[in-house]
């Protein structure tokens, strides 16, 4: 009999958003079945619906063929349901076995029974091979060995069924590969997964079978083996896509224009957090930074564009810019596809027009003798939207209005207008559809060609594997090692992230 059946949920937010419209889903008992979809899918809805964590307006779910309600997660976690979120809730200064336990810890009389404790944990810590320090404080943990710590958690409330919601973003490669592993012995033992993601190479390295969701609908259920990653592709975005690859060696190699000399900064506590990084970028080329989040690419960031301090020298077309501020390094040719597009790249409550002239409206012809020239700025605008392809009405509307992906062409088209020399991307494709990243993919190759010298700061390494030329890693804010892209793999890439240098790799 099918383990779980979900039938026609449907979920409206208060906001008018349909995030879950009519699913289903059947999932085996023993079976590690992926849920895929683009950002703003539904997926996390669906799940936090059987989780208990939203209450659908209409719909079923049904485990071993009985029906059942799940009002909140203590009663998901009554029917052996248990999930691990994309943002844990461990205690830091807690240690592993209480974490694990708490609120379920076993008594002797009144008093806590921290042997017993012990031995249930080490002994499920064995049984699914998860290696862990039951006594170390989460504070000092990995994120990987952390979310084993939350795996054990919900084994030890007696889940049957687990649900990872997009378990791989926070880690390395080699991380990765252990976790599937793990969830590889956890169907073994008898135990069924719901494995989130929209990453196809992941679901096709552990799923058999696969739910395909598109803005809030099954689009499809396949068999992961007999369905290639195109077609997959295909059926989440809506149309074809082909992904965007560097073939070409770069078309213009002029000298470096950007170079950064024994660079080293603090972080908000006065930590280092950047030691002595040294790197150099040339025209037409896309020097790609790749390391776990937080390892110094936040602070990389900042220091390039001025908002953190730096020692050391950040030398733009030969120039040291380290005294000068955002606005006097644009003058010199520098462009910033910023970190976080909401919060720094683009004000939501002006207008698209307003949004893209932002940079530039102090010069000329925008303004002349500090008066505004509106109709070369809406000129001007036009043209953009129109060149990036913005989807949008009018240039008049708020930029609040636009989806992720316009918002970014925005950003986009505003940075890229003045052909600069020196362009920072930093996370230029998070949490953009495959298509509008596909787009924003093909404008940093098409800057490249022109002799742009790009430095792309991306947590996604099928990003920087597609389009750079070289990769470097950051690990505890030192660059470890500088590969060619032609020789860097996932792997080597990989133990980098985690601090190892891989032995007799040539630099
Ligand atoms: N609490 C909420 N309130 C309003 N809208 C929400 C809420 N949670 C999710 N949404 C919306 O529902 C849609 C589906 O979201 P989600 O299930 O998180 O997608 P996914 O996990 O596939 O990225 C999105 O448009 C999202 O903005
Ligand atoms: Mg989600």
């Amino acid at each position: 009999m099918t383990y779980l059946q979900m039938r026609g949920i449907t979920k409206t937010f208060p906001g008018g958003t349909l995030a879950n419209d009519d699913v289903s889903l059947d999932v085996e008992a023993g079976e590690i079945y992926a849920l895929l979809g683009e950002n703003g899918a539904g997926k996390s809805t669906l799940m936090k619906i059987l989780y208990g964590l939203e209450q659908p307006d209409r719909g079923e779910i049904r485990l071993d063929g009985k029906q059942v309600q799940i009002p909140d997660p203590q009663a998901a976690i009554r029917l052996g349901i248990g999930m691990v979120h994309q943002h844990f809730q461990l205690i830091p200064s807690l240690t592993v076995a209480e974490n694990i336990a708490l609120g379920y810890e076993p008594h002797n009389g009144i008093f806590v029974d921290f042997r017993a404790r012990r031995d249930r944990v080490a002994s499920l810590a064995d049984t699914f091979g998860l290696n862990i320090d039951l006594n170390a404080r989460i504070a000092d943990l990995s994120v990987g060995i952390q979310q084993r710590v939350e795996i054990l958690k919900l084994l030890y409330r007696q889940a049957k069924l687990l649900i990872l919601d997009e378990p791989s973003a926070v880690l390395t490669p080699q991380e990765v590969e252990d976790l599937f592993i793990i969830l590889k012995r956890l169907v073994k033992e008898g135990h069924t997964a719901i494995f989130i993601t929209h990453k196809l190479y992941e679901v096709s390295r552990v799923c058999q079978r696969a739910t395909v969701l598109r803005r809030g609908k099954v689009v499809g259920v396949v068999p992961v083996e007999s369905t290639s990653a195109p077609e997959l592709a295909r059926m989440m975005v809506g149309h074809e896509v082909t992904s965007v690859r560097l073939t070409e060696p770069p078309a213009v190699t002029t000298p470096d224009r950007l170079v950064l000399r024994a660079v080293e900064a603090e972080d908000d506590r006065g930590l280092t957090v950047l030691r002595g990084v040294n790197l150099s970028v040339a025209g037409g080329e896309i020097l790609g930074i790749a390391g776990v989040e937080g390892n110094g690419q936040h602070e990389l960031i900042e220091v390039l564009v001025g908002k953190r301090p730096a020692h050391g020298d950040i030398i733009v077309n030969g120039q040291r810019v380290n005294s000068l501020s955002i606005r006097k390094r644009r003058t010199k040719g520098i462009a910033v596809i910023p970190e976080d597009r909401n919060r720094e790249g683009l004000s939501k409550d002006m207008t698209i027009q307003e949004n893209l002239v932002a940079t530039r409206y102090f010069a000329p012809p925008q303004s002349r003798l500090g008066l505004l020239n509106l109709a070369t700025i809406g000129k001007m605008s036009r043209q953009l939207l129109q060149r990036f392809d913005v989807r949008t009405g009018s240039d008049t509307a708020k930029v609040g209005s636009l989806s992720g992906g316009n918002a970014q062409k925005i950003v986009i088209a505003r940075e890229l207008y003045d052909q600069p020399n020196v362009l920072i991307a930093a996370q230029p494709t998070r949490g953009l559809d495959i298509g509008a990243a596909k787009f924003v993919h093909e404008q940093l190759l098409e800057r490249r060609a022109a002799g742009t010298a790009i430095l792309l700061i991306s947590a996604d390494l099928d990003e920087l594997l597609s389009i750079s030329d070289r990769i470097a890693v950051l690990y505890r804010g030192e660059i470890l090692q500088t590969l060619p892209s032609s020789i860097a793999t996932r792997e080597k890439l990989g133990l980098l992230m985690s601090g190892k240098v891989p032995d007799g790799t040539q630099l």
